[in-house]
């Protein structure tokens, strides 16, 4: 028997118009596009090796993550998507047998609450693809990676990326058309990002379960969806025209927005700590005192501050406030790429 093994890498990316809710929570279609900036930091490195003579009955996918095995709901949500990609037409059935040992690490600073599930299974998406045989399209592994983590459908490109919502009328279709790519922008828009990490705890709930209670209860639902998918289009022709105001400007509002759709939720769901809010007020000083900063933040307390390249310095150093915030720079970064594969 063969070996089969892949490794794939992917980066984290930080979304500038925001999804946040599903219309299909079985297929991950989303209830709107979105668009989002691969960064250089954050990744995530994923071996997917097929078991030699793993085929008993009974016999598994297992996981280990950061040396740690997996268990419980994070592995249940792996094997999942390890027996979607072993269900592809085009997986031979002496492949599809055999179950997979995952073994996945995660490049982000100790404690930085980072750790992200876009590129989590970005990675998986094509280390398994790869392992199982497959040779998929970058659109079909950003619809791969959709099914793992909605997120992680915009891993599987650099820089800015676009996720489409799909056709919105049929299931069948909307998983068809429902992938990412990346988003042409002008020569001379060159971005950086400045993540500031703040220490608030654990998380109150879980993006996934927050997001279905969003969908479920907040009555400005409606509203956010009907405003994001024009918000999409425009950060697209800022991210073409190279107008990085207009596509700060649109980046922060998406964020606000998204925060009080969820805010509106019953019981409200709330990510914004006093430390974020105190973030908030630097960026909009940074702005009145001329230079370009607009945050954005997602299901957590940290805020995520884009900004001209040129200004990454100072951004990060106002924002460090002489070292009582820990600010991480960060830059455009690449797509999911597979490194090593042996041929099954
Ligand atoms: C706030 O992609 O983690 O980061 O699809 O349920 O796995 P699932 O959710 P996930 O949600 C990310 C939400 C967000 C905004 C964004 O990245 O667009």
């Amino acid at each position: 028997m063969t070996t089969a093994t892949a490794t794939a890498t992917a980066h984290a990316n930080i979304a500038l118009v925001k999804y946040w809710g599903k219309r299909d929570a079985e297929r991950m279609l989303p209830a709107t596009s979105s668009l989002s900036l691969t960064l250089d930091a954050f990744l995530t490195t994923t071996t997917v090796t097929l078991a030699e003579g793993g085929t008993a009955p009974g016999s598994e996918h297992t996981a280990t993550l950061d040396g740690g095995a997996l268990t419980g709901g994070q592995l249940a949500k792996v094997q999942r998507f390890l027996d979607l990609v072993r269900g592809l037409d085009g997986v031979e059935p002496s492949l599809a047998a055999r179950p997979a040992h995952v073994t996945s690490l995660n490049t982000v600073p100790t404690g930085a609450g980072l750790a992200s599930s876009a590129s989590g299974f970005a990675a998986l998406a094509g280390a398994a693809a790869a392992a199982y045989g497959l040779d998929l399209a970058p659109r079909d592994l950003s619809r791969l990676a959709r099914r793992g983590s909605g997120s992680a459908s915009r891993s599987i490109f650099g820089d800015f990326v676009v996720w489409h919502a799909g056709d919105l009328a049929d299931p069948e279709r909307g998983d068809l058309t429902s992938y990412a790519e990346p988003v042409p922008a002008a020569a001379d828009l060159d971005v950086a990002m400045a993540v500031v990490v703040l220490n608030a705890g654990p998380k109150s709930i879980g993006s996934r379960e927050a997001m279905a209670r969003t969908v479920a209860t907040s009555p400005y639902f409606p509203a956010w969806v009907e405003h994001t998918e024009a918000d999409v289009a425009e950060a697209e022709a800022a991210i073409a025209a190279g107008d990085l105001e207009r596509l700060g400007d649109l980046a922060e509002a998406s964020a606000m927005r998204m925060h009080a759709t969820m805010l509106a939720a019953r019981p409200a769901v709330r990510y914004l700590a006093p430390a974020s809010l105190e973030v908030l007020d630097a960026v909009a000083a940074l702005r009145a005192a001329g230079t370009g900063a607009w945050a954005t933040m997602d299901a957590g307390p940290n805020v995520k501050v884009l900004c001209a390249r040129a200004d990454l310095e100072t951004v990060t150093a106002v924002l460090a406030d002489g070292g009582r915030r820990r600010v991480l720079p960060a830059l455009p970064g690449p797509g999911m790429v597979v490194e090593r594969q042996a041929r099954p």
